[in-house]
């Protein structure tokens, strides 16, 4: 299977999940070859730079109006990852990859979800509401942000003392943890 990788900042889970099946052995059925981004500027084009893996990006209206979905067709892509993707999923590639492109979010969903939900805010909102733990929710897009169904959640504690910059590094590091092998079970049963 061919999955690609949709990133908008810094790309790390896109790197993590290259490099850990990259070294994975067991899993070569899944090939990640392409990233693309909204965004020209975004840490992740650098980071695919390095691993030898082209980049793209495209406005806002190409994820609408099939162009993106034209260059996922040219690389044979069959399903893909969002990770750290800030815009919402349009309905032609919704239609194009049915149950088959998948979202991380940093919180445990269906709490902290939804629009303005992302990056450092969740991590705040999460602070601000004295949650007592925190954690990251795998799962599968639909035309609603964050409602889709959930394939894995893991948590982490929330100290009252933590900052959100400290919520942040634990959940990034269930992140890394878990994502690459929830990516391999879920393609590998399609
Ligand atoms: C991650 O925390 C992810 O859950 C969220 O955005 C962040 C992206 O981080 N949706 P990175 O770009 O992978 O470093």
């Amino acid at each position: 299977m061919k999955i690609a990788l949709f990133a908008s900042g810094s790309g790390s889970n896109a790197e993590n999940i290259i490099a850990c099946f990259r070294a994975r052995h067991d899993v070569q059925l899944i090939e990640f070859p392409l990233i693309v981004s909204n965004k020209a500027d975004a840490f992740v084009h650098e980071r695919a730079r390095k691993l030898g893996v082209p980049s793209f990006t495209f406005g806002k209206a190409d994820f609408d109006n099939g162009a993106v979905l034209r260059l996922l067709q040219q690389y044979g892509i069959d399903g893909i990852v969002l990770a750290g993707f800030l815009l919402k999923v349009p309905d032609t590639l919704l239609q194009a990859f049915p149950d088959r492109i998948i979202n991380i979010h940093p919180a445990l969903l269906p709490k902290f979800g939804g629009k303005g939900m992302y990056g450092s805010h969740v991590h705040e909102a999460v602070v601000a509401n004295h949650e007592t733990e925190s954690g990251i929710t795998i799962h599968s897009v639909n035309e609603h942000y964050d409602e889709g169904a959930i394939i894995f959640q893991a948590r982490c504690p929330v100290l009252p003392t933590d900052t959100a910059d400290d919520v942040a590094a634990k959940v990034h590091a269930l992140e890394y943890a878990h994502f690459p092998e929830v990516i391999a079970q879920f393609f590998e049963k399609k």
